[in-house]
């Protein structure tokens, strides 16, 4: 971890300075104020003498950071992190990344400078900013989704078997050519939602008959790849969207080219969205227990912060609820 000296270099100026920026004493010029901050922030600089508070003292605050605020899953997760987190005394701050590591990583350093007690993490990119967390000592839980090769407690849902029983779904209704919208690609519960209905289509020997496209988890992404995915030959008679949003642009896209749903496409997706904004919920989904994800969360992250060094890392998988609707169609009508 960068020290006071580190900060001073990279600034160029004398440690002094760097104490007085980081200590709000003493005059420091609004430029060279903004060299040292600068510095910190690119370094990842925190404090010692915060960091030692951070681990002796208890503000009782934790943090959730995730990836996309507008998603009613994230929402929905931080109700259930919020309700378990006041129950047990604590208070809530709660950032969005924007699925980017940079922003991730401002935030961390944000809260790594206050005192909070523990952070809940939707990841947005690769281990740094976990490993960042972790050097400080502050407990952390990973949310949704998966980091290779890191050592840490996770609650995450089963992409890999809720994609698999959407494929079997859409292959027993006698669906072959099927277009897979899915997410970024590095993204664990995007590539576990590909590999889960591939093995349903490898299953059926049709897996070579799956077209997959690489989006992000946009409304605009799934009608992008709607689109792409409707001019190939022959065209697919299925879409698999891998989330809420990806469905909604996928909605949109074959609605403006004349197509209806499930009539003449057949259209599953991943997530619901809240039965209360939705009354005709139309989608057949794979549903994650997002609220109850943040609860388990919750309570994981508060156990650590008890006993830092108590079990190993737990990696807490719960299982996704098949939902069908009309948007998969009916058997019987093909
Ligand atoms: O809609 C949100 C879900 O899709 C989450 O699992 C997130 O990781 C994205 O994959």
């Amino acid at each position: 971890m960068p020290n006071i000296r580190d900060v001073a270099r990279r600034a160029g100026v004398a440690p002094i300075t760097v104490s007085r920026v980081v200590n709000r004493s003493g005059y420091v010029t609004s430029t060279l104020r903004e060299r040292v901050e600068a510095a910190i922030t690119e370094l990842g600089y925190v404090p010692n003498t915060l960091a030692r508070s951070l681990r002796s003292r208890r503000t009782h605050t934790l943090a959730l950071l995730v990836t996309d605020i507008t998603n009613p899953f994230f929402t929905t997760i931080a109700r259930g992190v919020e309700d378990a987190a006041s129950a047990a005394g604590f208070m809530l701050v709660l950032c969005n990344t924007d699925e980017q590591a940079t922003k991730e990583q401002a935030y961390l350093q944000m809260l790594l400078r206050k005192r909070i007690d523990g952070v809940l993490l939707v990841p947005a990119g690769d281990a740094q900013s976990l490993h960042m967390i972790q050097q400080q000592g502050i407990p952390v839980v990973v949310l949704d989704r998966r980091i290779e090769g890191s050592q840490v407690d996770v609650v995450r849902c089963n992409s890999e078997g809720g994609a698999y029983e959407l494929g079997r779904l859409l292959i027993s209704y006698g669906h072959r050519r099927v277009a897979v919208l899915a997410g970024p690609q590095g993204v664990s519960t995007a590539e576990d939602r590909v590999r889960g209905f591939q093995r349903a289509m490898a299953e059926s020997g049709i897996e070579d008959q799956a077209q997959i496209y690489y989006g992000d988890f946009t409304q605009k992404s799934g009608s992008t790849m709607t689109q792409q995915a409707l001019s190939a030959h022959p065209q697919p008679t299925a879409f698999f969207a891998a989330n809420n949003f990806l469905a909604i642009g996928a909605l949109n896209a074959l609605h403006t080219a004349g197509f209806r749903v499930p009539e003449d496409i057949a259209l599953v997706g991943f997530d619901d969205l809240p039965p209360a904004l939705l009354p005709f919920p139309f989608l057949t989904v794979a549903y994650q227990p997002a609220y109850e994800m943040g609860r388990r969360a919750v309570q994981l992250l508060l156990d650590r912060i008890e006993k830092p060094s108590g079990n190993a890392c737990q990696e807490i998988v719960l299982d996704c609820e098949l939902i069908v609707r009309r948007s998969s169609g009916d058997p019987l009508a093909r």
